[in-house]
């Protein structure tokens, strides 16, 4: 069973990851939400936590606000398919509890220094929070279990400006960080994301018998499929609940942080592994039908 802090900017399909991982939990158990800037502004990402948890009625799970900006000056945000509060302008209702007094930073580091080698980091949002964890406490890094991230395209274009994948063009520098840490790292870019797609045929199939938290996740998913048919974030938790869904390869991956070049694009350093440098498990392949079985089958039983 992994223990999982995910890290997220919720967001429509952040939102879908949590449920499918509140709804498993022989697989899953998330010691904390923490949040960061990203799909929208920091204080509605915390707000969105705290809304999908109190939606599945886990206010058990601590929520932690992070950075609110990428490490260097980001782009200004532009309207997305999450909507303007980021979870479809649909009117979820809003949690009555709050968000934990403690920075993100401080309780990730916190967390893997308690229980060296059982935390996994699950990113799905621009990865500022974990990579200044990794300055303010280096030792971290040694410690941390593994990191399974949603970011990055790397053998295919991405869906931003300079061909980059929206997570690691907001917060390259952070990215880098993070990519070169030599933790145990798996990444689900766009490479796989892309081929989780929502058709009308699955919506049709996810709205059988569904119950009110499943209309309301279906009604997200919706307005955000009308602009990105993509599950992406929910890749990172159906890989934890079962990796045989997915495949990848070993590479190394170095991210553009040249604001005049491919901003934030992530690609594959030839021979990297031969230079010592450490290696990435990309995945790229999904039995996307299984993928959205399991998806279906457990947003159920919430
Ligand atoms: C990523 O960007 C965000 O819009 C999604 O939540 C996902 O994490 C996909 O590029
Ligand atoms: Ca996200």
């Amino acid at each position: 069973k992994s223990r999982i802090i995910v890290d997220c900017d919720p967001g429509v399909d952040d939102a879908i990851a949590l449920l499918l991982a509140f709804a498993s939990p022989d697989e899953i158990e998330i010691v904390g939400i923490t949040t960061v800037n990203g799909n929208v502004s920091l204080p509605l990402t915390t707000r969105n936590a705290l809304r999908i948890t109190a939606m599945a009625g886990r206010q058990d799970i601590p929520v932690h606000a992070g950075c609110s900006r990428p490490i260097m000056p980001g782009h200004p945000r532009e309207p997305s398919v999450h909507g303007l509060d980021g979870l479809g302008d649909l009117g979820v209702a809003d949690a009555t509890h709050e968000a934990e007094r403690q920075h993100a930073v401080d309780f990730i580091i916190d967390t893997v220094m308690r229980e060296p080698g059982q935390i996994t980091l699950c990113p799905i949002g621009p990865l500022t929070n974990i990579a200044l964890a990794l300055i303010k406490e280096p030792s971290i890094a040694a410690k941390i279990k593994a990191i399974v991230l949603m970011g990055g395209a790397v053998f295919n274009p991405g869906n931003t400006a300079t061909d980059a994948e929206f997570n690691i063009w907001i917060d390259p520098h952070a990215a880098q960080i993070v990519l070169s840490s030599g933790i145990p790292m798996t990444m689900f870019g766009l490479d796989v994301t892309r081929h989780a797609t929502l058709t009308q045929e699955r919506f049709d199939q996810l709205e059988r018998d569904s119950s009110p938290i499943m209309k309301t996740a279906i009604a997200m998913m919706r307005y955000y499929g009308s602009g990105d048919a993509s599950l992406h974030d929910p890749c990172v938790t159906a890989f934890l609940i079962d990796p045989t869904l997915f495949k990848g390869v070993d590479a190394v991956v170095e991210v553009d942080c040249d604001p005049k070049g491919a901003y934030g694009r992530t690609r594959a350093v030839e021979n990297g592994a031969g230079q010592g440098l450490p290696v990435c498990h990309v995945i790229t392949e999904v039995d996307d039908s299984r993928l959205f079985q399991l998806i279906d089958q457990r947003l159920r039983l919430l």
